[in-house]
């Protein structure tokens, strides 16, 4: 009996990891499918702009800073890909189609981690660039606090090192970009440069895009960007809160009201009626459900 149980266990064992195997080849290669569609399908417009980055290097300071300039608020907003959409990520997971970002408002600002020779061509590009150490170590929580990372900043930082991340080489996409500097239609930042000298950096973003900017306009944007404002309305700017709504979550509605009685309020006479009605006959073996499915999602 005991060997019996024992084969079971290793065939199940076998059989899970082929399942979740092929589950992850399918969702890559599905992944990859729809970013290529909507690629050849995407039509860049001449003033959209792109904010590419190797993650955790101020990408989300940036397209708060371009929302800003292109006359819109987080205030007005659940999360700030609304306004600026992650480019391959969204077309990769179906949240959004090429016809979906044709319907965007000129300029349109996407976000992106995407290496050069991925990018559409037309439209401007900001490229901001964060010393990779410290890179490292933001990603590093980022991979603990959002990617379940249990590891040792020691064994990240060796993945870090050798590529072996989301989003691959540091040292390969920074270099990547580099290469294209003198590209008009590119325009190189540091997240450095950025906390140094915000206002400085706000007016060489609006030149390079062609977006107007008054002395009052600046103060404010400036204010809005900085690092306790952004805090304050972090969830705006969270990436769980992105994936959230795209599965369609609505976050802050899971404790709803609290109230007794609303099903009698609510339900017109003849849902209440057959809600009696099916009482009235109950299962057979209320105790036997074979669906185990799904109790297990
Ligand atoms: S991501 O996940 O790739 O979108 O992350 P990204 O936005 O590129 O980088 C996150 C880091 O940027 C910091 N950040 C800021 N620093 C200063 N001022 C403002 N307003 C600001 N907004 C975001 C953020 O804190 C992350 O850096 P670390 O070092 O982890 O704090």
């Amino acid at each position: 009996m005991e060997i019996l149980r024992r084969i079971g266990a290793a065939a199940l064992r076998r059989g899970h990891l082929l399942t979740e195997g092929l589950a992850e080849a399918l969702g890559e290669a599905g992944r990859v499918l729809r970013f290529s569609r909507g690629l050849l399908e995407f039509k860049a417009r001449p003033d959209d702009i792109f904010i590419v980055t190797y993650p955790r290097s101020g990408t989300t300071l940036m397209q708060h800073l371009l929302v800003l300039l292109a006359g819109r608020s987080v205030e007005e907003l659940q999360h700030i890909s609304q306004a600026a959409p992650w480019f391959e990520r969204s077309l990769a997971t179906g949240a959004l189609t090429a016809e979906d970002l044709e319907r965007l408002p000129s300029p349109r600002v996407f976000k992106s981690h995407l290496a050069f020779a991925w990018l559409p061509r037309g439209g401007r590009v900001i490229y901001v660039t964060r010393d990779g150490r410290d890179v490292a170590i933001s990603y590093y929580h980022f991979y603990r606090s959002h990617l379940r990372y249990e590891g040792s900043f020691a064994e990240f930082f060796q993945r870090f090192l050798a590529g072996d991340l989301q989003y691959a080489s540091w040292f390969k996409h920074t270099l990547g970009w580099e290469r294209h500097r003198e590209d008009p239609r590119l325009l190189m930042l540091s997240y450095e440069e950025l906390v140094a000298d915000l206002r400085g950096a706000l007016e060489r973003v609006a030149r390079f895009c062609g977006l107007p900017l008054s002395e009052a306009r600046a103060e404010e944007i400036a204010a809005r960007c900085s690092f306790a404002a952004m805090k304050r309305q972090e969830h705006k700017f969270d990436f769980t809160t992105e994936l959230l709504l795209q599965r369609g979550y609505r976050p802050g509605s899971f404790l709803r009201k609290g109230r007794v009685g609303e099903g009698k309020l609510e339900l017109n006479a003849e849902q209440q009626e057959a809600f009696l009605d099916r009482r009235r006959r109950p299962p057979r073996r209320p105790d036997v459900e074979l669906r185990l499915p799904l109790f297990l999602r």
